[in-house]
């Protein structure tokens, strides 16, 4: 297209914008809340703040609990007295907080409070369950409950700060850490770390309130495209794939008025992100106007090192020089920012800049008027573990549970007759809540077993066999077993134990299989090149096939697994993740039919290992894979289909939805006009069950190639056995906008296609043209 005409139509957009958008508008995020009198007193107090106090604002030092790499902070106490801390991690409880404080407020030169963060991450005390499966909800009022709740713990137990949500988009399910996020979708992506933030921060942002967290938007940026799926591996992309499919999220979180941001360990076209001037003001302040402060991940500036950037002091000034303002953990600003000053390597004014941003976010909290946020023991009690959280955490825990297969309707299952309950996690108390655990208790989640005996109540009988190992590998498990994971060995042969499940397993009506990962493979430094189950649970299945009784398989797992034997040889299978405290009761609700399953994955399920990375808004390519399959010239595989298993979007239900054809409100719309799409659903089957109802677009021809499908809305609805609603979307040429090869964000003119489903598959589609606007 000539430049002019797209400039034209850039400009055509800017005019036309509406704020209509496909899903239903969630109300519009507060910015950052700043009292006008911030800058005065921000400014009176740097006056009076030496260089040694204003680095120190600049440094995040660790204590107590769990750390993630290889630097631990030392002499804390004694760092914070001297003035040479601004914030610490890794502690809580209302003593804790307090004594740290105490020593900041009353024992420095400038009394300046300390920032005190922690990995809350799905839940502080009350766990919920893994952001993945949060995502399989695609519930975002219950998300948002989720970090509410976890926000109301944190804050009560003494923090200000979590390090969350974690948006990176993943689209290769042997990166461990696609547990951390809401998956492989832009748009999803986008609205959960939306509904993250004000969840945590509060619907008007006003971090004065003492119920409120800040937010830290993380990894920033692409940690999820490692290359090879391997953890903290390099990010080599194009800046139009960066802004159209990797982005959306980090600018959503922005939007919404996120306090704070993580720069990620990963290199991006050559330059690591912590010290990626481009991507952390360039972007990140100047075109996305952030106002917070950023912070590294784990020991990152010191990390720059082996990247091969030169050495620590090399590293600081970069880090700084980049727009990075606190270095977590490493302690290289702290010591190499005063000798790099004297050399001209920094300025007076980058470090003034940083302490600026540092003592900001602590005066947005409220930290100046009161530096302990009103914890006390008192309202520790009164908040942690309220009855409703619990019942909040099962009930996510079921909307996250995703129906893969239901053969015969063998689920629900009959609260009669007899279950063989086999398997490595059917026991497991310690799996159901996952990594990044913050103050929970593993004690207290309800395992699987206890769930299925407190739901299906006493006329069922249950029978329990191990069957097998979640791994054979002796240095792989006490690796997880250092990490906290709780892992048993049974040290009998894997042929005894098949053998006594099998046995287990004849006597029985039904039997459940709970089979999966342990919950620390997967998570940070957790990347797998396998994604089978793992130790001879495969064996163990096969074997229980063999008995002729139907088999469910309750899955627990972090990731995508290929499961092409057990869909084709399983009777059901239920995708559970790690569920969280409640997890058994929830899982037991869905398998015993007090809760219709809903959930739909947000990462798709390859079929081979060899398909990865694998998502649904692929490109066509010049040689798609459709029509004739013994045309070999496709782009397509010699020994695997290239569809995926489960794609995108899927997930069943007890009940089944019959979809009409989508009809549009006119055929042609102009630019700027919105244009709604409707559709009928109907409940066809024989419970009431809720359907996610999906909206995907295809811009047709484009001055880019453009992918095959994008989500662009949905709506979760809730229908009765029989029951028909008509639903409408709306959207806008807003929702048709991408960036260009110059990086513009336009529509252009010409066809496209609308598909509506409860999928990413199974859709139905209509056309539509877009015109440009009169006079252009
Ligand atoms: C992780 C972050 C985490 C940080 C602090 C790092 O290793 O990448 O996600 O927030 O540690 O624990």
């Amino acid at each position: 297209m000539p430049k002019l005409f797209r400039a034209a139509l850039v400009l055509a957009c800017v005019l036309n914008l509406t704020s209509l958008s496909a899903q239903p508008a969630a109300p519009r995020p507060a910015p950052l809340r700043d009292d006008p009198k911030m800058k005065l007193f921000i400014d009176g107090l740097m006056r009076r703040m030496t260089l040694e106090e204003k680095i120190g604002q600049l440094n995040l030092l660790a204590v107590g609990f769990d750390v993630t790499g290889p630097v631990v902070s030392k002499d804390v106490d004694a760092n914070i007295r001297r003035g040479n801390v601004g914030g610490v991690f890794n502690t809580y409880t209302p003593a804790a907080a307090r004594k740290l404080q105490s020593i900041a407020v009353k024992e420095t030169r400038l009394r300046i409070p300390l920032l005190l963060g922690y990995d809350v991450i799905h839940g502080h005390r009350t766990m919920f369950p893994m952001p993945l499966g949060l995502a399989a909800t695609w519930d975002l009022g219950a998300i948002e409950r989720s970090a509410r709740i976890a926000a109301e713990e944190a804050a009560a137990d003494g923090l200000h700060w979590v390090f969350s949500p974690m948006v990176d988009i993943a689209r290769d399910p042997r990166w461990g850490r696609v547990v951390e996020g809401a998956g492989e979708d832009p748009y999803l992506g986008a609205r959960v770390a939306e509904a993250m933030v004000r969840g945590y921060q509060g619907p008007d942002n006003d971090l004065t309130r003492p119920n409120t967290v800040m937010a830290c938007l993380k990894h920033f940026a692409l940690y999820g495209a490692a290359e090879a799926g391997r953890d903290y591996n390099t990010v080599d992309m194009s800046r139009q794939r960066m802004y159209n499919e990797y982005l959306p999220p980090y600018h959503a979180a922005i939007d919404a008025g996120v306090g704070s941001v993580m720069s990620s360990f990963n290199d991006i076209n050559g330059l690591p992100a912590t010290a990626n001037k481009w991507l952390l003001t360039d972007l990140l302040r100047r075109q996305w106007g952030f106002q917070g402060f950023l912070a590294t991940d784990y020991n990152a500036v010191n990390e720059l090192t082996d990247h091969g950037l030169g050495e620590a002091s090399q590293a600081a000034a970069l880090a700084l020089q980049a727009g990075v303002d606190m270095d977590m953990v490493g302690e290289a600003f702290l010591k190499h920012l005063a000798p790099n000053l004297q050399k001209g390597l920094v300025s007076q004014a980058d470090i003034d800049k940083a302490c600026r941003r540092m003592l900001e976010g602590k005066y947005r909290l409220g930290l100046f008027q009161d530096p302990y946020r009103g914890v006390s023991d008192k309202r520790a009690r009164q908040v942690m573990g309220r009855p409703e959280y619990s019942a909040a955490t099962r009930d996510l825990a079921r909307r996250s549970c995703v129906l893969l297969k239901n053969e015969r309707q063998t689920l629900p299952l009959k609260k009669a007759g007899s279950i063989a309950l086999i398997g490595p996690l059917a026991q497991s108390q310690r799996d159901l809540i996952g990594s990044w655990t913050a103050a929970g208790d593993w004690k207290q989640a309800v395992s699987l077993e206890q769930g299925l005996r407190a739901v299906g109540g006493p006329a069922v009988k249950i029978t329990y066999a191990r069957g097998a190992n979640l791994t054979d590998d002796r240095r792989l498990h006490d690796q997880l077993n250092a990490g906290g994971g709780q892992l048993m060995f049974d040290a009998r042969s894997a042929e005894e134990m098949i053998r006594e499940a099998v046995q287990v397993a004849q006597q029985a009506d039904v039997i459940v299989a709970a089979v999966g990962e342990s919950a620390g493979m997967t998570g940070e430094a957790a990347s797998r090149a396998d994604l089978g189950l793992p130790g001879q649970q495969l064996e163990l299945l096969k074997a229980l096939k063999r008995t002729g009784k139907p088999l469910v398989l309750v899955l627990m797992n972090g990731r995508p697994l290929t499961l092409s034997w057990e869909d084709q040889n399983a009777d059901a299978i239920l995708e559970t993740w790690f569920a969280g405290t409640q997890g058994g009761n929830a899982i037991a609700d869905v398998l015993f039919g007090a809760y219709n399953p809903a959930g739909k994955i947000t990462m798709t399920f390859p079929r081979a290992l060899g398909q990865v990375p694998i998502y649904y808004n692929h490109k066509n390519t010049g040689r798609p894979a459709l029509g004739d399959p013994n045309d070999k010239y496709k782009s397509s595989y010699l020994d695997v289909p290239s569809s995926p298993l489960y794609p995108f979007g899927y997930g069943l239900s007890y009940t089944s939805f019959e979809y009409g054809k989508p009809e549009l409100s006119a055929s042609t719309v102009k630019m700027g006009q919105p244009l709604e799409v409707s559709v009928t659903v109907r409940n066809t089957g024989n419970y009431d069950g809720e359907e996610v109802v999906q909206l995907y677009v295809r811009d047709l021809v484009g001055s880019s190639s453009r992918p095959v499908r994008e989500l662009k809305g949905f709506q979760k609805v809730l229908l009765k056995q029989g029951e028909s609603r008509r639903l409408t979307f709306r959207l806008t040429s807003d929702d048709l906008r991408f960036y260009n090869e110059e990086l513009q964000f336009v529509a252009e003119p010409g066809a496209f296609e609308v598909f509506v489903g409860g999928n990413s598959r199974d859709v139905q589609s209509v056309g539509f043209t877009l015109e440009a606007a009169p006079g252009l």
